[in-house]
């Protein structure tokens, strides 16, 4: 079981390269199912969920190669998964349910379970589907989707990313026009859409909440470099922030940060866009209010990290959670290092300015267990952080090297005991993707 021993740290300072996205990565990978010619992708962060992506292409009867971090992919003949242990392991899982139908005309997948951070259904992904012509038919767990994909004018409840992502790449071989309506507009979609176009996909509107897809007879091979992770680098701003120092964020892209961005300028970091990146410099001082939004506004992904910096800020800050039902899982163990927070429903009251002591504390989803190695930074004294289920490895590189590279105080205990690598059985929550 991971473990990560996190020194008292007051001062981060020097430079530190950010990864690629794992969130543009994951349905990059799946589309990589659109076509039999081969995919180049460079720059590929090493990351469990990564790892588990690239078992299920290969499941799906896909070769995959990876070579240091550029991984090859061809899909010469492709079909549903094979093994559905793996497809439970993590939601994204069923991003490979849009192109698979789109390329091969049907997929039958288990159905993705809830996780730590909520039901997660995918009922807007599947009533897309229906209105591109496919038939869906749910049984015992396992959905079965077919048909011949027809394009149509599709309005999604709610901007979904994963729903926006699945119908984009079910659309972009469908016979005719799609166009979605109420699209999510997050950093990671604009980007599948360019990994799309440069296969000879036919795509107007990325990054708008109006998307327009033109079907084409089919796809060609690609070589791409995926964005950086917005969330990687807001997390490691974070950290900057918490601490009086001068932190450069090398290939961070700024435009995909600004709602971030603006909550620490606004207490009191000095946030600035460097050729290189973004440079931090110094701390966080006043409360702030934050609400997760969709993009462009403030990601429901960051509300663990800012929470952090939040219990060091000078009055109370005020946080909303509006995307997902669970996500404050992180304050119990924050509070057990002697944060000052209070829970009435999705509204978080967080009282700053108390001193926090180094505990042992126990990380509950992928953010979480982001936000209490930050909180290790400033606590006190030392802060064990253990990882039962491995959250962290699913969506950051080596955190603790990075943090390191930063001056930090921060390792990873070798695991005392050997942890299967078998993915989470039917009974487990799957980890939050
Ligand atoms: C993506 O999840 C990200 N994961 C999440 O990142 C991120 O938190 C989320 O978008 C929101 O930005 C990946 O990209 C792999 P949604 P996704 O569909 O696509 C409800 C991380 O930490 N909903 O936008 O699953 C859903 O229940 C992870 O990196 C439906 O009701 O998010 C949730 O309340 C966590 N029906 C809300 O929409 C559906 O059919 C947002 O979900 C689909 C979603």
């Amino acid at each position: 079981m991971p473990q990560y021993q996190i020194g008292y740290s007051p001062r981060l300072s020097g430079e530190v390269h950010v990864s690629t996205a794992k969130n543009a990565v994951l349905p990059i990978l799946a589309a990589a199912l659109l076509t039999q010619e081969e995919i180049i992708l460079h720059q590929v962060p090493q990351l469990t969920d990564v790892r588990h992506m690239l078992g299920i292409l290969r499941s799906c009867g896909a070769e995959v190669s990876e070579e240091n971090a550029d991984v090859r992919i061809r899909g010469v003949s492709v079909g549903s998964p094979k093994e559905n242990a793996l497809l439970r392991t993590m939601r994204a899982s069923v991003l490979i349910l849009g192109p698979l139908v789109a390329r091969t005309g049907a997929c039958v997948l288990s159905m993705p379970g809830g996780c730590a951070i909520g039901q997660r259904p995918i009922d807007l992904h599947l009533k897309g589907l229906q209105k591109l012509g496919a038939k869906v038919e749910q049984e015992g767990g396992t959905v079965q989707v077919s048909g011949a994909l027809k394009g149509a004018n599709i309005y999604l409840d709610f901007p979904s990313v994963g729903a926006t992502e699945n119908l984009i790449m079910a659309a972009v071989l469908a016979k005719g026009v799609t166009r979605i309506e109420n699209a999510a507009k997050e950093p990671e979609i604009t980007d599948l859409c360019h990994f799309l176009t440069a296969m000879g996909g036919r795509i107007a509107g990325a990054g708008t909440a109006n998307i327009i897809i033109e079907g084409v007879e089919s796809l060609h091979g690609a070589e791409y470099t995926p964005i950086p992770d917005r969330i990687e680098a807001g997390t490691l701003a974070c950290a900057a922030a918490l601490t009086e120092g001068s932190v450069l964020l090398e290939g961070a892209r700024t435009d995909h940060m600004r709602a971030l961005l603006f909550k620490l300028s606004e207490s009191g970091v000095i946030c600035q866009e460097d050729v290189r990146g973004l440079r931090l410099r110094g701390k966080a001082r006043h409360p702030m209010e934050a609400r997760t939004l969709s993009y462009p506004g403030f990601p429901t992904d960051m509300q663990a990290p800012l929470m952090v910096v939040a219990t060091q800020t000078h009055g109370l800050s005020v946080f909303l959670e509006t995307i997902f039902e669970n996500r404050y899982m992180h304050v119990v163990e924050l509070k057990r290092l002697g944060a000052h927070i209070r829970v009435e429903g999705q509204l978080a009251l967080i009282q700053g300015g108390r001193t926090l002591n180094g505990a042992h504390v126990t990380a509950t989803d992928l953010r979480a267990a982001a936000a209490l190695m930050l909180a290790g930074l400033i606590a006190q004294g030392q802060t064990t952080v253990s990882d039962p289920a491995g959250h962290l490895m699913r969506g950051y590189e080596s955190l603790e090297d990075k943090l390191t590279v930063l001056g930090a105080e921060a390792k990873k205990l070798e695991d005392r005991i050997n942890v299967s690598k078998k993915p989470a059985n039917d009974g487990e929550f799957m980890a939050a993707n």
